[in-house]
C-alpha cells in the first residue's frame, strides 16, 4: 500500500485504523472502541481497555521466547564501559526494581521523579514504574536544582530515583548535591530516594531518605505488572513553554504503546530483533519514545549511548558505535551532524567504519538544515530523514515514512503528515491558507492516539495554550507552510520558545531569572542564529538608574545566574547591557526585530515603535557582541 493509500484509509475512518493498529499491543482487556469525545475538545483513547506498558515493552518478549535477544546496548565512550542486558535479564531486573518500589508504598498513580544521566538504569526506572502504574516524570541531567524543584513541586512525587553523578566532557556533574538541593528548595518533599551510586563519584547518603540502588532491591519480591486503564497517565514529562514554569504533558498509556509501536515499523522501517539507535537523552521526549518504549515494545535492541558526537573520544565516535552494535536506523538531532561536519568535514572517519548494518538516518528536534544533510546522504549513502514533531505529540507528526514507502525526499521540509494528522497552515482568523502561503501550524482534533490530553493539573493552561486561539484545532506553536504536493516545511516558533542544540528553551524562563539580578531593571532574551547549535540565547540587560558598577561584572554575574538557577543546558552566555529595549507604544518589547537585527536580515521598522532611535544601539551592543554585522 502507498503513503497515499494509508493516509486516506486512515482519514477515511480514523477509528477502525486505530482500533486496527491496537490488535498489535497485548491488553489485559481489551477496549470497547478506540476514541471516547465526550469531553470535546479534550479527547481521549482506548479510556476502557486495560494494559500495563512494562508488560508489552518487556514480558511480552520473554513470554513470545525473545528473552535472550539483547534488548538494551549500554555503549558509554565517556566511561569506556558496554554492557548488554538481554530481555529476561531486563524483565528479571525491572520487576525486582518494583518489588523494591512496591514493597516502600509505591502503587498505581503514585508520582517518581526520575534524574538519571544516560545509564541502563535509567530505563530500568521507568520501565519499574510502567510494572506498578506509577507515573515517572524524568527531568533532565542538564537542568540545575531549581528547575528540579519546580518540577518536584508540580508533579509531587512519592519518591525520587537519581544517579550520584552525570559525566560530561571535562566534568562530573554532581547530581546529588543538585538533588538534595532540589528537595530542599521545594516545598514537596518526597518519602524516600534511591541513588545509583557510580564509581566515579559516590555520593553522601542522607539516613533515613536515602538507599543505595542495590541494597534497596536486596531481597526483594519481584513484582507483577499492574493493569492500568487506556488514558492512565505513563509519565509526565516538562516541557519549555512561555513563561518559567514548565508544562507537565501528560502522556496516556495506550495510545502511546500504539502509536509508538505503529511508527517504529512504518516510519522508523525497523523489524522486531533489529537494532535501533535514538542518540538523545532519557530526560526528553525522544529518549521517552524512541530510546525507551518505542524500540521495547517493538521487540527491537535500543542503544542506550552515553557520549557526544565529537570529543567522546573523537568525530567518530557514532560511526564506531553503528559498527560494533549492528544499527539498523539511527535518529539524532541535526546538530549532533553539524558538530561531526565542523570536526571532520569530509566525513573521512565514516570510511574507516563498517556502516553496512545502517539502513537509514532520521533527524528530528530542530530544523535539518539543506547543508546537513546533503553531508549526511554523501556520508553515510543511506536516505536521511527529517521529521517533525514536538513533547507534546510524542511521536512523528510529520515524516518520510520509510516503511511505507520512501517519498522523494525534498530539502528542507519534514515531508507529509502521519496518520492521524490532519496539518493545516491557519492565518490569524483561523482560515486554512493556500499553499505557500506562511502561516501557523495547526493540526485538526482530534489529535491521534499517544498525544497529550492535558498538562499535568493544569487543564485551563492546556486549554489556553493549545485549543483556545484556533478552535477545532491544536495550536503546535510552529509556523510554516504546506507546497502544493503537500510538503510542510517548519520555519520558526510563532512564541517565544527558542531550540539550542535541539533543545527547547524559554527565553520567558532566561528574562525570570536575569530580572531577578538586583541591579537589572528590565531585560530581553532572544534566539540568534548560530552554525552549530541552531540557535543561541542572547539577552539585553537594562540596569536600574544610579548602578555604577562595571557592566561587564555583571553581564558575568546574569550568566552566571542563568546556569545556576537553569542549568548549563541553557548555553546561555551571550549578554550585553543596554539603556532601553525597544517596545511597541504599547509597551511590547520587540523581540522579532531585534532577532532580525541580530541576524543582519532585512525588517521593517514595525509602525507601532515608540522610538526608532533604540534599534541603532540594540544594533551597536549586538555588534559587540560579534552579531548584526
Ligand atoms: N547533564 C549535565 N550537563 C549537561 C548535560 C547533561 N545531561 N547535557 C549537556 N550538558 C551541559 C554541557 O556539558 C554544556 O556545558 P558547558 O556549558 O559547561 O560546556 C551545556 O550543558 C550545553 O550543552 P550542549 O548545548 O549540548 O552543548 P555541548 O557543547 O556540550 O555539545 C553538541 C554540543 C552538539 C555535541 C551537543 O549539543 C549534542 O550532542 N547535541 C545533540 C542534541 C540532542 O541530542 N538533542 C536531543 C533532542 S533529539
Ligand atoms: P521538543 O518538544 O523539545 O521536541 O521540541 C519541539 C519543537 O522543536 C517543535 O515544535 C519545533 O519547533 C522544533 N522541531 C522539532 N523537529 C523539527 C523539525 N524536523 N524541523 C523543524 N523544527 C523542528
Amino acid at each position: 500500500m502507498s503513503y497515499k493509500d494509508v493516509y486516506a484509509r486512515w482519514k477515511a475512518d480514523p477509528e477502525a485504523f486505530w482500533m486496527e493498529q491496537a490488535e498489535a499491543i497485548d491488553w489485559v482487556k481489551k477496549p470497547s472502541k478506540a476514541l471516547w469525545d465526550e469531553n470535546a475538545p479534550i479527547y481521549e483513547w482506548f479510556k476502557d481497555g486495560l494494559v500495563n506498558a512494562c508488560w508489552n515493552a518487556v514480558d511480552r518478549h520473554v513470554a513470545a521466547g525473545r528473552g535472550p535477544q539483547y534488548a538494551i546496548i549500554y555503549d558509554s565512550p565517556i566511561t569506556g564501559r558496554t554492557h548488554k542486558i538481554t530481555y529476561s535479564e531486563l524483565r528479571n531486573r525491572v520487576a525486582t526494581l518494583a518489588g523494591a518500589l512496591k514493597a516502600k508504598g509505591i502503587e498505581k498513580g503514585d508520582r517518581v521523579i526520575i534524574y538519571m544521566p544516560m545509564v541502563p538504569e535509567a530505563l530500568e526506572a521507568m520501565l519499574a514504574c510502567a510494572r506498578l502504574g506509577a507515573i515517572h516524570s524524568v527531568v533532565f541531567g542538564g537542568f540545575a536544582a531549581h528547575e528540579l524543584a519546580v518540577r518536584i513541586d508540580d508533579a509531587k512525587p512519592k519518591a525520587i530515583l537519581a544517579a550520584s553523578c552525570g559525566i560530561e566532557p571535562g566534568r562530573v556533574v554532581h547530581y546529588k548535591p543538585l538533588l538534595d538541593a532540589a528537595i530542599e528548595q521545594a516545598t514537596h518533599k518526597p518519602d524516600f530516594c534511591v541513588i545509583l551510586q557510580r564509581e566515579q563519584e559516590v555520593a553522601k547518603m542522607i539516613e533515613g531518605r536515602d538507599f543505595g540502588w542495590h541494597s534497596f532491591q536486596y531481597g526483594a519480591q519481584p513484582a507483577d505488572c499492574v493493569p492500568v486503564e487506556g488514558d492512565h497517565p505513563a509519565y509526565i514529562l516538562y516541557t519549555s513553554g512561555t513563561t518559567g514554569q514548565p508544562k507537565g504533558v501528560v502522556r496516556p498509556t495506550a495510545g502511546h504503546l500504539v502509536a509508538l509501536n505503529w511508527t517504529m515499523k512504518n516510519i522508523f522501517n525497523v523489524d522486531p530483533g533489529e537494532v535501533f539507535w535514538a542518540a538523545s537523552d532519557v530526560g526528553w521526549v525522544v529518549g521517552h519514545s524512541y530510546i525507551t518504549y518505542g524500540p521495547l515494545v517493538h521487540g527491537n535492541t535500543t542503544v542506550v549511548f552515553e557520549g557526544k558526537p565529537v570529543g567522546t573520544p573523537d568525530a567518530g565516535t557514532f560511526w564506531r558505535v553503528i559498527q560494533d552494535h549492528k544499527v539498523a536506523s539511527f535518529f539524532t538531532a541535526p546538530t549532533a551532524f553539524r558538530a561531526i561536519k565542523r570536526e571532520d568535514p569530509k566525513g573521512e572517519l565514516a570510511s574507516q567504519y563498517d556502516l553496512s548494518s545502517l539502513r537509514a538516518l532520521f533527524l528530528a528536534g530542530e530544523r535539518a538544515d539543506s547543508d546537513t544533510i546533503l553531508w549526511a546522504q554523501k556520508t553515510l549513502k543511506v536516505p536521511v530523514i527529517d521529521h517533525w514533531w514536538q513533547t507534546e505529540s510524542g511521536w512523528p507528526m510529520v515524516a518520510n515514512p520509510l516503511g511505507i514507502e520512501e517519498l522523494p525526499v525534498k530539502l528542507g521540509s519534514p515531508t507529509v503528515p502521519m496518520p492521524g494528522y490532519d496539518v493545516q497552515i491557519l492565518d490569524e482568523g483561523g482560515q486554512p491558507m493556500k499553499p505557500g502561503e506562511l502561516g501557523a501550524i495547526a493540526v485538526k482534533l482530534p489529535l491521534p492516539p499517544g498525544t497529550l490530553p492535558t498538562l499535568w493539573n493544569a487543564e485551563a493552561r492546556f486549554r489556553k495554550a493549545y485549543l483556545e486561539h484556533f478552535p477545532g484545532y491544536y495550536e503546535t506553536g510552529d509556523a510554516g507552510y504546506i507546497d502544493e504536493d503537500g510538503y510542510l516545511y517548519v520555519m520558526a516558533r510563532t512564541d517565544d520558545v527558542i531550540n539550542v542544540a535541539g533543545h527547547r528553551l524559554s527565553t520567558g524562563a532566561m528574562e525570570e531569572v536575569l530580572a531577578g539580578h538586583q541591579d537589572v531593571a528590565e531585560c530581553a532574551v532572544i534566539g540568534v542564529t548560530d552554525a552549530l547549535k541552531g540557535q543561541l540565547p542572547l539577552g539585553f540587560l537594562c540596569l536600574n538608574k544610579g548602578t555604577n558598577r562595571p557592566e561587564d561584572e555583571i553581564v558575568r554575574e546574569c550568566i552566571g545566574l542563568v546556569r545556576e538557577k537553569i542549568g548549563p543546558v541553557a548555553a546561555f552566555k551571550l549578554g550585553c547591557v543596554v539603556n532601553r529595549l525597544p517596545k511597541t507604544r504599547s509597551g511590547k518589547i520587540l523581540r522579532a526585530t531585534m532577532v532580525k537585527i541580530a541576524d543582519s536580515q532585512p525588517f521593517k521598522i514595525p509602525a507601532t515603535i515608540d522610538d526608532p532611535e533604540i534599534l541603532d544601539e540594540i544594533r551597536l551592543a549586538l555588534q559587540g557582541l560579534g552579531y548584526a554585522r
